[in-house]
């Protein structure tokens, strides 16, 4: 069945205290619920409550402490009558810890116990109304065997523990702040913590601990020092930027090495997956070691923005996450500097979630419908929604928004809110007038505006003109506020005088600009200022100035973009001929020798604007792409810089390679500069980039510098391709973590035989299909590797529809997630299209499918 968001209605009970005990057992665990309930004042009486349940099979159910047979269970929910207004409910349930795969709800980790409920997996633990508006006071009783469980947490403060004297013990723990059933979490195993403190700025002492399992490959607690510090980075920040207080004497972290997402923000008990919590030089590259540090602040930053202020319903999901993501972006802008962030932030807008905008899985950040809410855990949500609170923020400047999250805060703590009460607090708070601005929530799309300058006498004339593109549910669209930020180069001083901020509100709008004896040099969407696509024609000349030139460093970053993307589009669509080819890659070599020799650039930027735009994105600025067509372009243009600069990118990267490891910026960007260097060196020079890749892999003293010349090492054909990958494998033999990297660098390899790689990798004896972090570390990164995944006759397409077919009964939310690839078949050319669309009919086909994989494929196909 197909939810909408427009039948919300409130639950007719309220859930003052909810009471969850539990006899622990790996394979068999028992749960007594006892709900007190009460008429809820504000809904329609009903004469009967409907528990959700999700596999369950009722042992006992009793009212007011009698054991009662006046329920039915309707499908999956129970349904239990009752008379009176106000009732103590409790219900037995059983349930296999060891026998869930899908990994929602409680599961085996390991022998770790674990739970992840969010969205709708706590129903998979006991009847529950499982809806994020019912919130409730939780107390949890845990009783389990000592030598098996000897740590057990849940969420709030520890009330009390004992030991029953049998060879098991047991714990209490109560939440003093009511919380809606997705927020609950349990852990228990065998653990080991990292413990430090953290004093409030009111001055509470906050007890923090990060637990890893005991026992692993014997590092892991010693991996564990940058998350706790990035743990009280974060909640330092909070206070100073968003006035947030941490609100419990504990704050509690287990890394899981089964999980199907990041990270989890139960309330004082957040959950991680491994991935966002280990991190050493050794074994962790610099993009692991941002990686957890955001995740940690964005799970931290949810105990506001979620927990303390969570969601009505799921249509609002964006609530928290899209403003949770915009903060853990605005906390590392802080961390590590905002240039090299925010081209971060949109380079992954811009390769995940701009193909989903124009893709058969199009959605508003509020989606209207939805059959299986797991689907909507996506780039749209997450990203774009912080896009769009971002947008505000820019509009009103940081300290009205400040007012804003301000008066939002405080006026719906405590409370399940929806998208229009945050629109609201901005309005009021900020003031900001947001009427049409509404529009961002309900459209999906990516809107394009079309710039044209032009110049008379000594004014220069921007005229705009935006179009939202029709998505599959939404054919006609609306013009929306779009806020620019720009700035006109003079020609003569190569300056301009000052930043502005305009905003798009029609379909079309001119700006005057007086002053210019000639025609100026346009810098828009400065900082991407807004989430659209830009489209205008501009010389090569300008853009080469503005790559070398504008002080913004985002649009900087963006002129070198566009420089090579137009190249590249052009190339590979209609073709160039061979000295139209050689005229545009001369002005991209300009570039790109500005960016080599500038001695004023910081070598993390220099390595952002070294980098070429990643296929996908080249893909998605075709109507209909040719994927081995773009391929072959770009590796074109790699080659020929690379052979063109060969002996500058090798000074470059000796220099680079002089510079000491450690984690400060400098060292860093050094790094990145280094992996650059070699990628072009691999397509200019094979033998001689082999060379020195396996030299800086030998001489490694980290993770970053290791693996990147592993990854360009994997994709040669060299005999050292073979000596490093074993040697990788076995150096880290038993980290996890670090096989999934040899993993994913082979399965996103431009080898010409990457396909056969990962069919070989598939039947390797680390591979697991149980493990989602294996999993996507073989078949993300393959489905994410267009030369391999679109393979001419098919073949990648059927490796991931087998996958897909294979999963889909273990792990039916992950196996969803690989179905987006397959659905771009509209964009491809039309004989992979077809290719790619009989890959979906035939999991279509398939009996017994998930309702996730269902839904995302018959969207898929339209
Ligand atoms: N709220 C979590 C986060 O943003 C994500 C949980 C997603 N879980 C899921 N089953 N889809 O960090
Ligand atoms: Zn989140």
């Amino acid at each position: 069945p197909v939810i909408h968001r427009k039948d919300y209605a409130p639950f007719p009970w309220l859930l003052p205290a909810t009471h969850l005990e539990f006899a622990l057992g790996v394979e068999h665990t028992r749960v007594v619920s006892t709900l007190q309930i009460e008429r809820n004042p504000a809904a329609a009486a009903s004469a009967h409550i409907l528990l959700n349940g999700d596999g369950l099979t009722a042992v006992s159910v009793r009212v007011d402490g009698q054991e009662t047979s006046d329920w039915e269970m309707e499908g999956d929910n129970l349904r239990l009558n009752l008379s009176g207004d106000a009732h103590e409910i409790s219900i037995t349930t059983e349930i296999e810890p060891s026998a869930n795969t899908q990994l929602m709800g409680l599961y085996a980790s390991n022998g770790m116990l674990c739970t992840q409920c969010e969205a709708e997996g706590f129903r998979r633990i006991t009847f529950f109304p499982d809806r994020p508006d019912v919130l409730s006071t939780y107390t949890v009783k845990m009783t389990g065997p000592k030598a098996d469980f000897p740590v057990l947490l849940s969420n709030g403060n520890k009330a009390a523990e004992g030991d029953n004297g049998d060879g098991t013990h047991w714990a209490e723990w109560h939440d003093p702040w009511p919380k809606p059933s997705y927020l609950f979490a349990l852990v228990a195993g065998d653990l080991v913590a990292n413990t430090d403190s953290f004093t409030t700025v009111s001055g509470r002492e906050v007890d923090l601990a990060i637990y890893v399992r005991a026992q692993n490959d014997g590092g892991d607690l010693d991996r564990t020092g940058h998350a706790m510090r990035s743990l009280v980075k974060s909640m330092k920040w909070d206070e100073e930027v968003f006035g947030r207080e941490y609100d419990l004497d504990v704050f509690n972290i287990v890394a899981v090495s089964d999980f199907n997402m990041g990270a989890m923000e139960n309330k004082g008990l957040n959950v991680f997956n491994t991935k966002y919590v280990l991190a050493d030089p050794e074994t962790a590259t610099d993009g692991d070691f941002d990686g957890v540090e955001g995740v940690i602040a964005h799970e931290y930053f949810h105990n506001w923005s979620g927990n303390r202020i969570t969601c009505q319903d799921w249509f609002q999901l964006s609530l928290k996450e899209g403003f949770t993501v915009l903060r853990d972006q605005l906390f590392s802008q802080d961390m590590q500097g905002e240039a090299v962030k925010r081209i971060e932030d949109v380079r992954i807008l811009r390769s995940v979630q701009f193909p989903e905008d124009s893709g058969p899985l199009a959605h508003p950040i509020r989606p209207d419908s939805f059959r299986e809410i797991s689907n909507f855990y996506t780039a749209t949500v997450y990203n774009k929604g912080a896009e769009v609170i971002r947008m505000m923020r820019t509009m009103c400047g940081p300290e009205a928004f400040r007012k804003g999250t301000d008066l939002y805060f405080d006026r719906h703590d405590g409370e399940a809110a929806t998208c229009e009460d945050f629109i609201t607090a901005m309005e009021d708070g900020a003031g900001l007038d947001l009427t049409q601005f509404r529009l961002w929530y309900s459209q999906a799309g990516t809107p394009k505006v079309a710039v044209d300058l032009t110049h008379a006498g000594d004014t220069a004339t921007l005229t705009l003109r935006q179009t939202v593109p029709a998505t599959a549910d939404q054919p006609g669209k609306k013009p929306m506020p779009i806020p620019l930020k720009i700035a006109m180069f003079d020609r003569v001083s190569g300056q301009h005088s000052g930043e502005q901020l305009i905003v798009l509100k029609t379909d079309e709008q001119s700006f005057n600009f007086e002053g210019f004896a000639e025609k100026p040099i346009l810098s828009i969407n400065r900082g991407f200022s807004a989430p659209v696509t830009i489209e205008r024609d501009i010389a090569d000349e300008d853009l080469v100035f503005l790559a070398a030139r504008d002080d913004d460093p985002f649009a900087r970053y963006e002129a070198m973009q566009d420089l090579v993307v137009g190249h590249l589009t052009a190339a590979s669509g209609n073709g160039l001929d061979d000295s139209a080819r050689g005229t545009g890659r001369l002005a991209i070599a300009q570039a790109f020798e500005a960016v080599l020799s500038d001695d004023m650039l910081d070598d993390s930027m220099r390595g952002e604007l070294m980098m070429l735009p990643g296929l996908t994105f080249l893909m998605e600025q075709q109507l209909v792409a040719d994927p081995s067509r773009i391929h072959e372009e770009r590796e074109g243009l790699k080659a020929w810089l690379g052979a063109r600069f060969e002996d500058t990118l090798v000074t470059l990267h000796q220099r680079v390679s002089a510079v000491p490891y450690d984690q400060e910026a400098t060292s860093r960007g050094a790094r990145k500069v280094k992996t650059q260097a070699l990628v072009y060196l691999a397509a200019g020079n094979s033998e001689r980039a082999s060379q020195i890749a396996a030299a800086q892999y030998h001489a490694a003293d980290n993770m970053t510098d290791r693996q990147g010349a592993l990854m360009v090492l994997t994709g040669l054909g060299t005999a050292a391709r073979t000596d490093t990958l074993i040697d990788f494998h076995r150096r880290y033999a038993g980290n996890e973590l670090v096989v999934d990297k040899w993993f994913a660098l082979q399965a996103s390899s431009l080898h010409p035989n990457a396909i056969e790689h990962v069919k070989a990798l598939a039947q390797h004896k680390d591979f697991t299909i149980r493990n989602p972090n294996r999993v996507r570390s073989l078949y993300m990164a393959f489905a994410g590797n267009p030369h391999a995944f679109h393979a001419v006759d098919g073949e990648g397409y059927r490796l991931i529809a087998d996958l897909i077919l294979e999963l889909d009964p273990i792990n039916p939310q992950t196996a969803a997630r690989f179905v987006s690839p397959l659905g771009r078949w509209r964009r491809i050319e039309p004989g992979r299209a077809d290719l790619m669309r009989a890959e979906l009919e035939r999991i279509k086909a398939a009996e017994n499918l998930s309702r996730d994989t269902f839904e995302q494929v018959t969207r898929s196909l339209g």
